[in-house]
């Protein structure tokens, strides 16, 4: 009688631990474990471009800063790149690989990040750019671009931060926006910046890109 009691403990014992193990795997697989190890992952591949602390890279391309961008401009590019709205030859198969249920943690990982500005020098003349960035240019039908970007260069929700940008990656980016983005991005955002780029020389946007890079 023992013997049998014995044994049947035993059983429920081992069928109590097999069933805990089905529930711990169940729920890795499936669970919310499960995709926050996967957002962590694609977070990982993604800082080894734009670096461990979102800071930006200098490569072979200039690899621009995430650290502090705004989520909702973050959420938009991944979109734009996904749709192929917003072209680029590196990033477009990329965000095609991350899961759009993913974006929102991605970007407030990035977001939450508070580097120092990375520097690097963009030939500019940053006392020119803080002109144009307080007063735009109204010969040239620039606008001032702490209107939309704020006086600090942070940015909000659907408009980028520009402060701590490495400045290629600005001047780039300006020079060749309608190339990139055109005017038609699902969201409408891309448009606001056309008459902008348009407008701008080359040297007023070196000169730009040498004050905002250096705001933190
Ligand atoms: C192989 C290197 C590489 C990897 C990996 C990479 N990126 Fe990029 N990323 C770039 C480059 C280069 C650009 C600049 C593209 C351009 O504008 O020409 C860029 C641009 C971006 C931009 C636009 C920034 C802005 O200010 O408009 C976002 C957002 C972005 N990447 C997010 C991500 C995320 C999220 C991941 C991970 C899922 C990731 N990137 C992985 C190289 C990379
Ligand atoms: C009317 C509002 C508005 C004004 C004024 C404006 N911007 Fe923008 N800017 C935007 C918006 C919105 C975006 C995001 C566009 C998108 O999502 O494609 C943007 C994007 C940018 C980007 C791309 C950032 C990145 O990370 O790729 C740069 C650079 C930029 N603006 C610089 C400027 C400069 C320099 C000025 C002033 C000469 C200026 N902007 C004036 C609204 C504005």
């Amino acid at each position: 009688m023992k013997a049998i009691h014995g044994r049947y403990a035993l059983s429920s014992i081992a069928l109590a631990g097999a069933l805990m193990a089905l529930g711990s795997s169940g729920s890795a697989l499936a669970g919310p474990r499960e995709s926050s190890g996967g957002v962590q992952a694609k977070i990982e591949y993604c800082e080894t471009c734009h670096g461990d602390r979102g800071q930006g890279f200098y490569g072979y391309y200039a690899i621009p800063r995430l650290a502090g961008q705004q989520t909702g401009y973050l959420e938009n590019q991944l979109r734009d790149f996904s749709s192929g709205m917003r072209h680029t030859a590196i990033m477009s198969p990329i965000a095609r690989s991350v899961s759009p249920s993913m974006y929102g943690a991605i970007a407030a990982h990035f977001h939450a990040m508070n580097s120092a500005p990375l520097g690097g020098g963009s030939g500019g003349n940053a006392a020119l750019g803080r002109d144009i960035f307080m007063n735009g240019i109204p010969e040239s039908n620039v606008p001032a671009c702490w209107a939309c970007h704020g006086a600090d260069a942070h940015g909000s929700r659907d408009i980028p931060r520009l402060a701590g940008q490495l400045p290629s990656y600005l001047i780039n980016t300006l020079s060749n926006w309608y190339q990139q983005r055109g005017t038609k991005s699902e969201h409408g955002y891309s448009a606001l910046m056309v008459p902008t780029t348009h407008n701008l020389t080359r040297a007023q946007m070196a000169a730009v890109a040498a004050y905002v890079s250096g705001l933190h």
